[in-house]
């Protein structure tokens, strides 16, 4: 299938936009200083997903120092991948897969040695997303949501 989206990297006037994104996509919202504050300390892990110039989805990330997720190596920079949505009626096409392949291009240039994020046990299409990408379950974090469902923590090696 052809392309019809572009990636660029996150601006502020794409702000408002992405925490709509956000809110309609996610029970996990934030206040806008949390994206901003993300914005201006990884700008090239904050990617934008634009079709006929709207932004359709978007992935955060933030650059961490902490042990391997493969209980292996000592102290490391890893690349967390705090928020990735895209809206319902572009879902499919191949952004999801994009947006974290350029972001995951993004915490090279940071030294990230892994990657690694934290998804609802339930949510099967970012599950499946995830392990299509090469991310493996590394642990099971017992009531990490705030309604009380569990995550998987997924990590890959950059
Ligand atoms: N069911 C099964 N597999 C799926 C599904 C699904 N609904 N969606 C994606 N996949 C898998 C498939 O293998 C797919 O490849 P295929 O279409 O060739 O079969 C592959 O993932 C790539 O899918 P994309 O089209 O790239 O993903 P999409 O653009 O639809 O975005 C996303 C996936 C971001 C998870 C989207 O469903 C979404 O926004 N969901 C709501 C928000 C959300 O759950 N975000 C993740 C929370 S965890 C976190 O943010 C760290
Ligand atoms: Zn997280």
């Amino acid at each position: 299938m052809q392309q019809t989206f572009k990636l660029r990297k996150f601006t502020p006037k794409d702000l408002e936009r992405v925490t709509y994104i956000n809110r309609v996509c996610l029970p996990e919202n934030y206040v806008d200083y949390f994206f901003m504050d993300l914005y201006e300390r990884f700008p090239e892990t904050f990617i934008v997903a634009e079709e006929n110039g709207e932004i359709v989805g978007y992935i955060m990330c933030r650059i961490e120092t902490g042990l391997s997720n493969f209980g292996f190596g000592g102290f490391i920079k890893k690349g967390h991948i705090v928020s990735i949505a895209v809206m319902p009626e572009h879902r499919r096409k191949g952004i999801g897969h994009a947006l974290v392949t350029k972001a995951m291009e993004g915490m090279h240039l940071y030294n990230a040695k892994q990657c690694f994020l934290e998804v609802r046990v339930t949510n099967t299409p970012a599950i499946s997303l995830y392990k299509k990408l090469g991310f493996k379950i590394t642990r099971t974090i017992h009531g990490y949501y705030s309604d009380g469902e569990d995550a998987y923590l997924m990590s890959r090696e950059l």
